[in-house]
This record gives C-alpha cells, structure tokens and sequence, in this order.
C-alpha cells in the first residue's frame, strides 16, 4: 500500500485517500456482515468528508450521527434518513427537532432527562419519536481510557441500575415508541473477547425485559472494531470475519431482532494517510528533530491519546536513522512519534503518516490560525 503514485508536487500537509483500498474494505464489510443479515451504519464523526461519504452510502450503509450536522451531512451524502441512527449525550432542543423532522430511524438515548424532552418535543410537533436505549452495560473494553465508553464511570448510556424505571417511565409517554437497545463500549478493539462479553451481558438484559413482556425490533451494538496501526501493509482491511462471527455466535437475538452496527475507524482507518513536508532538520541534545509542515491541528491522536501511527520517508533509501518527527505548533505535545527509525532525512522530503484515515481530518483544527489540511483521493 505505500503510496507510490502520491501526487507529491500538491501543496503539503494533506490527507490522501486510497479509493481503491475504500472499496476492497466495505466490498469485506458487506460480504461479512450479509452471512448473518446483520446491518452496518458508518459512524460519520471517523471521517465526514463528503466524497468518502459518498463512496460509503453507495454501498448501501447506513449511518450513525452524534449532532444535527452530521444528520444532515448523512442527508446530503445520500444515506437515506430510514438508515439513520443519532446517539450522543447531549442533543440540544433544535438537533432534536431536525431528526424528527427528517424522521431518522431513531433516536439512541442516553439519559431519562434526555427521553423527557424528546417526548415534549415530538408532542409539539405532532409526531411519535422511535428511540433506542443506549445502555452503559459496565463491560471494560480495556482499550485507551479516553475512548472507553461503556463502564459505570462514564458519561455515556443508562446505567444497568436506572433501566427499569427509565422503562417505566417511557411506556407512561404517548410520544415515543421504544424499539431497541443501543451499545457502544469503546474503539480500537481488538481482542474479541471484549465483544463477547459484550453478547453476554446484551443477552441478560434481553432476558430481564422479556421478564417484563418487551421484545424490541432492534439491537445495536454500537463500533469499537480496532486496526493494526503498527503494521498497515500486512493487515490493511480490519478483521471484519472475527468481528461479525464473534457477535453470530455469542449474542442470542430475539425473534425477528434486526441486528445493527456502527462502525468508523475499521472501515475508513487504513484507507487515509497525511502527507507532509519536512521543513527543517534540526540537532537537539542527543536527539535530531524532524520538523514537518503538519502539526498537532493536523493530526491530533499521537498528542491526545499517546497514539502510535507508522511514519515513512518516502523520498530517501539513504542509511537509517533514528528521529523525534514534531510539528510546528506552540507545544511540546505537537510530536508524532520519538526515536522514529526514518532513512536520512533532509529539508524537502515527503513523510508520510498512515492510518489515519479514522479520526484524523474529522478532529483537525485551525489552532495557531493555520489552514485545514487539504484532501486528496485516489480515483
Ligand atoms: N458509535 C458510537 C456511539 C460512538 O461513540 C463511536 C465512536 C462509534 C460508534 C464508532 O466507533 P469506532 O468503530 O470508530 O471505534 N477519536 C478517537 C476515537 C473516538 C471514538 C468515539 N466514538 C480516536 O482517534 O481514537
């Protein structure tokens, strides 16, 4: 997958897309997914770039939003609003009025102060809003902690404790119709175990509403499926057969239960790689620095999460050598990776950052006023 063919005379930092590694991937999501009729959203906050969108919804995903921005890029990219689901713990008044306007799939709820305003707002506008639970069921995805999502100590989903009365309450409101369950319980993972733990828990709660006489249409258990970031080339589609085998044979749906995910980072990781300019070459204290034209507004995982992405020269085969490759930001964070093995490197050169097509154009920023980085695709 090195990218030989870069377009290397384009204006620099930028994202590429692999267009072709785009398709090869979701031609896998549908083939994995289609065995056991399971239904695929693509999580829109991995990456909203309209033309990946559009490749995406062409292939008959639907999509998963976190605000009204998202809804109505889904809307605009072709995902048609019955594909729609809207999760997040914070839905302000007018992105709820949106959804119901747009008659979205459903609503994922994480709270019961959340539930109360949906119903008042529906009852407003005349129409019955179709909800999900988002359960926090305190599995562990044992992933980085700012991306675990599913333990008591999070903000995210109701807690296994509040369900009963949050069940109690919606059947009491005439403007709702409660028709699933809804989990998410982290990212990048990627031992399977997690997931099935995840199955366990689904199918206990499943018991204790069929305990009560509720068999809900829908099940959604959320994204989460991890890539191998150390080693793009060997595995550069996610291991979608493990992943969709592990929730055919752990979780027991009730009858006719429609069975949905939400995936981002393993669908679009891979296919997104940042290029950028070397700068300057500059001697520190036991250390040489790879100064680049891409910051920390660029690319912001290695800064916030510690994240690890593979760094190439791609314009030198000269000796190797070991380099801190930083940014040009007003912080010490700005450094995508220390002690980097990269071929003698010189002002001029191209790196090139992978993977990082999830998370990394959708979280860039204009700090320090520098401009967004620009995209380019390979078709
Ligand atoms: N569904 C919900 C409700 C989510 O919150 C997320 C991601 C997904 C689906 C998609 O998860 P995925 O398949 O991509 O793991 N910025 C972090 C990742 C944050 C994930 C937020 N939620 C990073 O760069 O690692």
């Amino acid at each position: 997958m090195k990218p030989n063919d870069l377009p290397i005379d384009l204006p620099t930092p930028y994202y590429y897309y692999d267009m072709e590694l785009l398709e090869r991937t979701l031609e896998v999501v549908k083939t994995e997914s289609s065995k056991y009729g399971f239904h695929v959203h693509y999580a829109i906050k991995a990456n909203a770039n309209p033309h990946l969108l559009e490749c995406i919804s062409h292939y008959g995903l639907g999509a998963d939003c976190v605000s009204g921005n998202e809804i109505q890029r889904a809307l605009s990219c072709h995902f048609p609003a019955w594909e729609i689901v809207y999760a997040g713990v914070g839905k302000s008044d007018r992105e709820i009025e949106l959804a119901l306007q747009e008659d979205i799939l459903c609503f994922n709820c994480e709270s019961l102060a959340e539930i109360q305003v949906i119903d008042e707002i529906a009852g407003r506008l005349g129409k019955k809003a179709r909800i999900a639970l988002r359960i926090n069921p305190n599995v562990d995805a044992h992933t980085h902690h700012y991306i675990t999502t599913g333990i008591e100590e999070n903000k995210f989903g109701i807690y296994l404790y509040d369900l009963e009365t949050v069940i109690t309450e919606i059947l009491k409101r005439n403007h709702l119709e409660l028709i699933g369950l809804h989990f998410h319980i982290g990212s990048q993972i990627t031992d399977m175990t997690v997931f099935r733990g995840l199955c366990l828990r689904a199918n206990q709660i499943q018991a204790q509403l069929k305990a009560r006489g509720l068999s809900l249409p829908h099940i959604n258990f959320g994204g989460g499926l991890g890539i191998d970031y150390a080693d793009p080339y060997r595995k550069p589609i996610a291991d979608f057969q493990a992943y969709f085998a592990t929730f055919a044979r752990f979780f027991e749906p009730a009858p006719h239960q429609q069975i949905h995910f939400e995936l981002g980072r393993s669908i679009i990781a891979h296919c997104g790689n940042l290029v950028s300019k070397v700068l300057y070459v500059k001697e520190g204290k036991n250390r040489q620095f790879v100064i680049l034209d891409a910051g920390m507004n660029d690319l912001l995982r290695p800064a916030l999460y510690q994240a690890f992405h593979k760094i190439e020269n791609i314009s030198s085969d000269a000796a190797e050598e070991k380099y801190d490759v930083v940014g040009p930001i007003c912080e010490s964070a700005d450094c995508f990776g220390k002690e980097v093995t990269l071929n003698t490197t010189r002002r001029g050169d191209i790196i090139v950052i992978y993977s990082c097509g999830a998370y990394g154009e959708a979280m860039a920023s204009r700090y320090n006023l520098r401009d967004l980085p620009g995209s380019v695709f390979s078709k």
